[in-house]
């Protein structure tokens, strides 16, 4: 086994500074809004592994149908011999792209990408051990800041699977998709996972699951706030809420304040009021339509070479080459 490389370019400084910056922002915004990004510290990230798993939340079992069934072609296409995961979280999906390059002979070294270090650790390590020969060199990063790290190395597949890209509103999904396709060399290519726009009920159900999952994970943002920036929210007096917006083509999930109440957050040293009913929003998770795909990533220079859907239309993955300059 090759031993993982790991660097971090998330120490707690950044983090503190980062999180202090985007709260005190957002509390100051009517109405109140929290980035996503903060709900995964450990517990975040086993929330989630805990959502993919229920039998609403449908895009991770949706996605693995289309890379199974798809994934050897997509593998021979890329010509890649370097995988690059963003929002990796714990790479589970990531085994059946890893195979496909095994099969043709080409896998050399795997890069996982993610905020959160727990789960990206664990996975170079599994990975590592599991495919002889593979180099693991993992970036604990933000996206939004550290793509410039990415290792060189061979041509390149990118991968972000998952959905992740909806969890950006529209601007900043063309901010980050033009980062994105500058760290690309031309030759690289990206997969990336949509979820698509479909019955409105099916959509809420998988972010509102009856187990209460999902509620746990959206109000985990919360204990981070008070874990890292010394806050008092009491979780309990947030409800879960999650609707579509039929303007945005979006799930919008909010926490709404079950009573008045006054949180203090001491390393801000602010004070914020919630009015009993006020809603703070947490996470957009857009929808996309099939036929919007390719022409928003051919508008950073990514040309996309085939969309394959899954056997329910449910969820789309793109395979795009970043266009020579
Ligand atoms: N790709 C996995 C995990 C998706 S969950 C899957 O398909 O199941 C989203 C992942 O993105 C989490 O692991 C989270 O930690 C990571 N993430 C969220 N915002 C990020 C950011 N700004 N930079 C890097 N990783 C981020
Ligand atoms: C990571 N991301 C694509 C998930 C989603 O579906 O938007 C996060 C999530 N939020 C609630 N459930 C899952």
């Amino acid at each position: 086994m090759i031993q993982p490389v790991i660097d971090n370019h998330l120490d707690s400084a950044w983090i503190q500074r980062t999180l202090r910056a985007d709260v005190a922002e957002g509390l100051l915004l009517s109405p109140k809004e929290l980035p996503s990004k903060w709900f995964y510290d450990d517990r975040g990230s086993e929330l989630f592994e805990q959502i993919t798993r229920l039998p609403e939340y449908y895009p991770t079992r949706r996605e693995r149908e289309i890379l199974q069934r798809e994934m050897d072609v997509i593998a021979k296409r890329s010509g890649a011999e370097t995988v690059v995961e963003l929002g990796s979280g714990t790479s589970e999906k990531t085994r059946i792209v890893l195979d496909a390059l095994v099969a043709i002979g080409r896998l050399g070294c795997y890069v996982p990408f993610d905020t959160s270090e727990a789960p990206l650790l664990y996975a170079a390590n599994m990975l590592a051990q599991a495919y002889q020969g593979l180099t693991v060199h993992g970036v604990v990063g933000d996206f939004e800041h550290h793509l410039g790290y990415i290792p060189d190395g061979g041509c390149r597949l990118f991968v972000m699977l998952g959905g992740t890209i909806g969890n950006f509103l529209p601007p900043a999904r063309k901010k980050f998709l033009a980062k994105v396709a500058d760290a690309m060399h031309p030759g690289d290519s990206l997969l990336m996972g949509f979820d698509l726009l479909k019955d409105h009920d099916k959509l809420v159900a998988a972010y509102d699951d009856p187990e209460g999952v999902t509620a746990a994970f959206n109000r985990n943002v919360l204990a981070v706030i008070n874990h890292r920036l010394d806050a008092d929210f009491v979780l309990e007096q947030f409800a879960h809420e999650a609707f579509f917006n039929f303007d945005e083509e979006c799930i919008e999930m909010w926490l709404r304040a079950t009573q008045y109440q006054q949180v203090t957050i001491k390393d801000l040293d602010m004070e914020v009021e919630f009015i009993d009913g006020e809603r703070m929003r947490t996470e957009v998770s857009a929808k996309f339509r099939p036929e919007n795909i390719a022409p928003e990533l051919a508008e950073v220079g990514l040309a996309t070479e085939q969309l394959w859907t899954d056997s329910l239309g449910d969820f789309a993955l793109s395979l795009s080459r970043r266009v020579q300059c």
